[in-house]
């Protein structure tokens, strides 16, 4: 009975609801794009927008029956509108709990990925009081004027109706009076219909025809998805694109600025390469399978769609984007300590900084986002907060070599760091300046540091599905091992023969590597483990690891965020992993993700928090401060990671190389949007690079490389400094031009002068930013980011162009044009909706030059969405 009284009520409010969010979650919609559209267009297609809202609400009100349903079909209709205003309601309360957060707007076709997976719940969860506030204001809304809400629409649904009614009454009265008209004339007709409903009806139907024409008119792009309306847009819920595994590939397509490019197609004078192990690891088929076993293989994934000669695979010999410096020699201080054998390499450790920015690595004065910073304080408090700052991050500065001033000019203390680093002075390594990662979302960020390839631009860690293109590192190094194994082909025992002949080696070039894979959070999260057991990782201590009563040491803390715990609990398996490094005969590979400085920054309940932050400025700072200090926390773990190294006495023979996966966007850069999902800006790309040996000179590199180069420069330093025997020198000599990217230790090639020849711009001087820009003069390195959460927007840069281009993958979304030169932390972008707007403005605003650069640049991006499919074999379903 209770259920019953409470009906008449709920009508109203289910319908009240329904508008209330409806109508928010619209204006909100369009609110995030505003900026980017033409005034005047918006005027005047307005009508066409709410057209649909029109339609829900109408449909919503014929269901939501009101005094209490009575019949069964009442009641069946009064439950639909019910959870069709429960659904436009939370949705509406996601999408502003979601903007409050990030600035941006949620895309519900990405959802699916996400609620399939546990972790990825989680993240969505620890935004859930956002959205639990978002939908308290809705109802709150939405019960105060249900009343009227419900009443105002029954009023306008009565006139519709008599307008209907009278419109129909009126056109079977003409028809009847046209009737008697012909048969027997009489003038008075008209005066037998109401002249003011003959009006109405009129006006009615001229404002439907020209409804219906703008909608006819509108440009499809960003007309279309401006109108999505709730709850229909949750449809694309439902609308999910999935990979293909067995698909065939993708035939390429041509490339639309050089053609210089002479393609050799990969299985021309194809042979079986000697270096190649018996059984290659993963990452070696494309050397691996002869021509022929592939034609009569049944994998369609081996074979172009509608046929073609090359099997598909990435063929370096007929990339047009490839530039290769090695023909370029070694940094002179380098190559002299590679002649001296004193630089030896038996053990590589590769850390993933997780949201790294470049400008806190270390944390000092100059950059924007340090002036941000300070803008929180007063003027009579930024010195004190300079010298906080500055403290931050002792450890990168010592890696880095970027030592650090104070605000009395002063070099930072770094005697309380926990390490203290022991090379010599001006000895450390390389130190690269410039560098952008390859995607803003971690894993297929992971996959350009850890296999030298770049990430397919679709959403999530599609990758998983599929063959990684090139030897990732752990597979490189089983293939050195397999090349070890006691032999019994008589070939084989020849080279063993000849390699224990060589001189100059030293008895830990015979050793076994070993790959481990360390994160003290959850590798469950959108199929992390999957691709790290692709990589060829068979050893991984995660946070399941942490958990399990089994495990030799278990968390001791509590966990700091919904991935699992700080990178601290690792310490007893990184000690015993080092000493085993150092007495049991083995060369170590360990790759390592930190997690502390993960949204939501929260660090250990017995780490210190300092006060970074002032509270100037109407932007909240309380994110940026615990980011700030899940730096410093980190900071301190990279300097025990290096002290422990010292422990176990391998720091002399250790590579240890650091980079960010991704930066990290605050409000402090850009208050519109925050975060980096769907975030194009700059603030989520620069991360640090660090190639860090006690024993190799220091050298700091400018240069628009990306994490692409990790591979080659780990595997050229590896073969320059002697520290592998003759067969796997061997090996890593041939794959080594395989990969995209450059090695860092020569200097970096940001464009080849086509006119000048290319060998004439090995001699010249770097400069990081190049000449004007003159297409087809020269051909730039260019560098793609793919945008968490990856098939939705993407970035295109030129190594030596200071322009940047956001190319939309799909159609909701905008083109954005910056000049990072003049404007390097993003502050102007310059957005439109098409290609040919944007050209017309920057051309307004910026010249000819950087238009002409644009063109080409969207000409590339839009080649290269392509080209990563098919070298991926991905196809969509
Ligand atoms: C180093 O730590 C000691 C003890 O905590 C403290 O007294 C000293 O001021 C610190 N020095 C610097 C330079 O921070
Ligand atoms: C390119 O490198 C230079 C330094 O060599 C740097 O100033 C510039 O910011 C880099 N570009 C980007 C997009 O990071
Ligand atoms: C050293 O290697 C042996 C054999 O592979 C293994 O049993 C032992 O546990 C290893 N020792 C350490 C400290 O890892
Ligand atoms: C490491 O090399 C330095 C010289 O750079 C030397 O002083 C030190 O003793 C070496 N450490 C070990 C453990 O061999």
């Amino acid at each position: 009975m209770s259920l019953l009284a409470f009906l008449p009520a709920f009508a109203p409010f289910a319908f009240s609801t329904l508008v209330v969010s409806g109508l928010a979650s619209k204006a909100l919609h369009i609110g995030i794009h505003i900026h980017s559209l033409p005034f005047l267009y918006l005027v005047i297609y307005s009508p066409t927008l709410v057209l649909p809202e029109i339609l829900i609400i109408t449909c919503a009100r014929l269901l939501l029956q009101w005094p209490a349903p009575e019949t069964k079909l009442q009641w069946l209709s009064t439950c639909v509108g019910g959870i069709l205003g429960l659904l436009t309601w939370g949705a509406s309360a996601i999408q502003f709990g979601f903007f409050i957060q990030t600035g941006a707007e949620v895309a519900w076709n990405a959802s699916n990925s996400f609620l399939s997976d546990p972790a990825a719940m989680k993240i969505l969860l620890s935004g859930i009081s956002t959205v639990f506030a978002a939908a308290a204001v809705l109802g709150i809304a939405a019960w105060l004027l249900n009343t009227q809400v419900y009443n105002l629409t029954g009023l306008g649904l009565q006139a519709i109706q008599d307008l209907l009614l009278s419109g129909y009454n009126f056109c079977r009265g003409g028809y009847q009076t046209r009737y008697t008209l012909l048969s027997a004339p009489s003038k008075s007709w008209i005066n037998s219909v109401d002249i003011r409903s003959a009006r109405r009806a009129a006006f009615v139907v001229a404002a439907c025809f020209s409804l219906l024409f703008l909608e006819l008119v509108r440009p499809a792009i960003p007309y279309d998805h401006l109108s999505a309306a709730l709850p229909l847009s949750l449809l694309d819920a439902f609308n999910k694109k999935s990979s293909t595994l067995g698909g065939c590939r993708n035939p390429a397509t041509t490339f639309p600025l050089w053609t210089d490019v002479d393609p050799v197609p990969l299985d021309e004078g194809w042979s079986r390469p000697s270096w190649l192990p018996q059984n290659p690891p993963g990452g070696f088929r494309r050397w691996d399978v002869h021509p022929d076993q592939r034609a009569e293989s049944d994998n369609p994934s081996w074979y172009l769609c509608g046929g073609g000669d090359d099997g598909g695979f990435y063929n370096p010999k007929a990339d047009p984007l490839k530039i290769s410096n090695l023909d370029r020699g070694i940094y002179d201080p380098l190559k002299k300590a590679f002649e001296q054998h004193a630089v030896s390499i038996d053990h590589v450790i590769l850390v993933t900084l997780e949201s790294g920015r470049k400008d806190m690595f270390p944390m000092q004065q100059g950059s924007p986002l340090f002036h941000s910073l300070l803008d929180s304080h007063p003027d009579e408090d930024r010195d004190e907060a300079t010298d906080r700052l500055v403290e931050m991050t002792p450890v990168a500065q010592m890696l880095t070599g970027e030592y650090v001033k104070n605000s009395k000019g002063k070099p930072v203390d770094l005697r309380n760091a926990t390490w203290h680093d022991t090379a010599q002075k001006n000895m450390g390594g390389l130190n690269v300046r410039g560098a952008v990662t390859g995607s803003s979302l971690t894993f297929k960020s992971i996959l350009g540091s850890h296999c030298g390839v770049n990430s397919l631009p679709v959403d999530m860690l599609e990758e998983s599905l599929l063959e990684i293109y090139q030897p990732c590192l752990p597979q490189l190094f089983e293939a050195f091992n397999q090349a070890k194994k006691p032999q019994v082909e008589p070939s084989e025992e020849h080279i063993v023969e000849k390699r224990s002949l060589a001189p100059n080696q030293s008895e830990s070039l015979k050793y076994p590597w070993k790959s481990v894979f360390m994160q003290s959070i959850t590798d469950d999260y959108d199929r992390q483990d999957i691709m790290n057991e692709h990589m060829g990782f068979r050893h991984k201590v995660v946070k399941s690891t942490l958990q399990d009563h089994e495990s030799k040491y278990r968390a001791e803390g509590e966990e700091i965020n919904y991935f699992g715990y700080a990178e601290t609990e690792l310490k007893p398996y990184i000690r015993d992993l080092f000493e085993e490094a150092a007495i049991n005969k083995t060369r170590l590979f360990l790759s390592h993700v930190t997690s502390t400085t993960h949204h939501p920054w929260e660090t250990p309940e017995d780490f210190a928090m300092e006060h970074y932050m002032g509270n100037q400025g109407n932007i909240n700072h309380g994110l940026m401060n615990n980011y700030l200090n899940a730096a410093r926390f980190v900071d301190n773990w990279l300097g025990d990671i290096m002290t422990m190294l010292d422990e176990a006495g391998i720091a002399n023979n250790t590579l240890v190389v650091f980079v960010g996966d991704h930066g990290q966007a605050f409000g402090e850069d850009n208050r519109d949007l925050t975060g980096t999902y769907n975030n194009p800006h700059i603030s989520n790309f620069r991360v640090p690079l660090v190639f860090r040996h006690p024993h190799m000179p220091r050298i700091n590199i400018n240069a628009n490389a990306t994490s692409l180069s990790i591979i080659p420069t780990i595997l050229d330093m590896l073969i320059q400094s002697h520290s592998l025997d003759e067969r796997d020198s061997e090996i890593a000599s041939a794959v080594l031009p395989e990969y995209q990217g450059q090695s860092l230790i020569r200097p970096f090639l940001p464009f080849i002068n086509e006119t000048s020849g290319s060998k004439n711009t090995t001699e010249r001087d770097l400069t990081p930013l190049g000449p004007e820009y003159e297409h087809p003069h020269f051909k730039s390195v260019w560098n793609f980011g793919v945008i968490n959460s990856g098939g939705a927007i993407m970035s295109v840069m030129a190594a030596n162009i200071p322009y940047r281009l956001i190319l939309p993958i799909q159609e909701d979304f905008e083109y954005t044009f910056t000049h990072l030169g003049d404007d390097p932390a993003e502050l102007n972008p310059i957005k439109a909706w098409t290609l040919s707007d944007l050209v017309d403005l920057v051309e307004t605003k910026l010249g000819d030059e950087p238009a002409a650069w644009l063109k080409d640049a969207e000409k590339v991006g839009r080649w290269y969405v392509n080209d990563q499919r098919r070298i991926w074999g991905y196809r969509e379903a």
